[in-house]
């Protein structure tokens, strides 16, 4: 990762050769410029279904963390049998869209399968049960993960240890005994304990804080402490910036791990206003705090929010809508970071994409993109998925590069800028081997296209959509 030294430089060159640039920048741009994480949780299903949830989490993120996938009852759900296909999936998708991956998580209390928490074991069998799972898990994802959760919520609201199954059956030492497992299994990640109402100060971050600073004290491998920040509207403590600080002040990294800020359900532009106002706090607070690594929201859409669900009448919590709409919230994320406050419009370009030829194992696409909004594209930039398993194998009009599924093609020298009403054209030769399904999801510069353009006569066409 960049420092933040660093990025303010690269920040400052980027705004000198581009200023129009960042009127639309996404999130992730701004935050490699910053030298920071901007992330999301996702989960795989949601990956493989929605190609344009796929495009805006690959377009607007630089990191993710697996929602469910990496917990304890999907990768062991019996003893001994280990399952990370749905892992791997995240982590393969993950890699190639140039993320880094945070894993979640090892030891916890809860998605924890009965037969480990109601299985009625004496402390060596149990910790033995820990140490295996912690470094058969770390050790599949060895070097592939920037960090893992490696304890999660381990406190109750007063500051004490919670009463797990491990803590109630080993005691305090398997906190310790869960980080050396896990610096054991993969030196290079940097191992997080993760919890919930620690944001601000208080009895449940003192406890954090003194247990923390003990197992660094000890020679514990611990690298940094993770505040989940799951809030309610309008109240971010006053005093995050300062918690965040006394951690750092400890030689630890933090990170704002699973921000949602929900609220009382339908939402309204008042409440709408001040959860942007909340998550620019957030942001703002981890930015403000050298040694804070950046922030991560519980998913990016209402679409695909844990918060209905797990809290009857509330929602709304994340910066995008149910029809991936970016809201208020995702503005002031994007302005804190250092963008200006236009959200990407959603309905400003629309791209076609024909395919005029094939045989037998290969094909020739044509994509038109064309600018349906009222000022220039500078500079386009077009992103789309293969769905099909399809390899660009020669391109025109463009420079055409591929990374996994994901095709990014980008303007000529002699053609950079699609003036409003007018469009490109640029195309590609391909090859595939079952089948050649057309991409269904296009983003220009980062926008995912909303509008369409008649289909032409040829073989087979696909229209941007949303
Ligand atoms: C949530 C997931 O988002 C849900 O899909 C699942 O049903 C329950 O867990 N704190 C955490 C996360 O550390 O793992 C939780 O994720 C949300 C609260």
């Amino acid at each position: 990762m960049l420092t933040k030294a660093f990025a303010v430089a690269a920040l400052a060159a980027a705004l000198l050769s581009s200023p129009a640039q960042a009127a639309t920048a996404p999130l992730r741009q701004l935050a490699d410029a910053k030298g920071v994480l901007m992330g999301s949780a996702t989960l795989a299903g949601e990956i493989r279904s929605d190609p344009a949830y796929s495009t805006a989490l690959r377009t607007e993120f630089n990191a993710v963390t697996p929602g469910n996938e990496m917990k304890w009852d999907t990768t062991e759900r019996q003893r001994g049998q280990f399952s990370f296909t749905d892992a791997d999936f995240v982590v393969a998708q993950a890699k190639a869209a140039g993320q880094k991956v945070r894993g979640h998580t090892l030891v916890w209390h809860s998605q924890l399968p009965s037969w480990v928490s109601s299985g009625g074991f004496g402390a060596d069998e149990l910790l033995s049960i820990m140490r295996t799972h912690i470094t058969t898990e770390v050790t599949h994802f060895g070097g592939q993960l920037y960090a893992w959760d490696v304890v999660n919520e381990a406190f109750n609201e007063d500051g004490t240890l919670r009463d797990s199954v491990w803590y109630h059956t080993i005691g305090q030492g398997y906190l310790a005994e869960a980080f050396r497992a896990a610096r054991a299994a993969d030196p290079t990640a940097k191992l997080y304990i993760n919890d919930y109402n620690v944001e601000g100060l208080g009895a449940k971050s003192d406890g954090l804080y003194n247990l923390v600073r003990t197992l660094k004290s000890q020679g514990v491998p611990i690298d940094g402490v993770g505040l989940q920040a799951h809030l309610l509207l309008g109240q971010v403590p006053s005093t995050l910036r300062q918690n965040i600080q006394r951690f750092a002040d400890l030689g630890l990294e933090v990170a704002i791990t699973e921000l949602d800020v929900r609220m009382t359900t339908p939402s309204t532009s008042d409440k709408l206003a001040q959860q942007a106002t909340d998550y620019a706090a957030v942001e703002n607070a981890c930015l403000a705090v050298r040694g804070c690594v950046g922030v991560t929201v519980w998913d990016f859409t209402d679409k695909y929010s844990w918060i209905p669900s797990t809290f009857p009448g509330q929602g709304a919590a994340t910066p995008y809508d149910e029809n991936l709409r970016p809201k208020p919230a995702y503005t002031a994320l994007n302005t804190a970071l250092g963008g200006t406050s236009e959200p990407p419009t959603a309905a400003s370009c629309s791209v076609r994409y024909t395919v005029q030829n094939s045989w037998p194992g290969g094909f020739t696409a044509s994509v038109t993109i064309a600018n349906s909004g009222t000022s220039p594209i500078a500079k386009w930039s077009l992103g789309f998925d293969f769905t099909g398993g399809q390899r660009v194998s020669q391109g025109w009009n463009g420079t055409w590069t591929q990374s996994g599924a994901h095709v990014t093609v980008t303007a000529p020298a002699w053609n950079t800028d699609i003036a409003p009403g007018t469009s490109v054209n640029t195309g590609f030769n391909g090859t595939f081997s079952a089948a050649d399904p057309a991409p269904t999801a296009f983003a220009v510069n980062g926008t995912t296209c909303a509008a369409q353009l008649s289909p032409s006569s040829t073989t087979r066409t696909a229209t941007a959509g949303v």
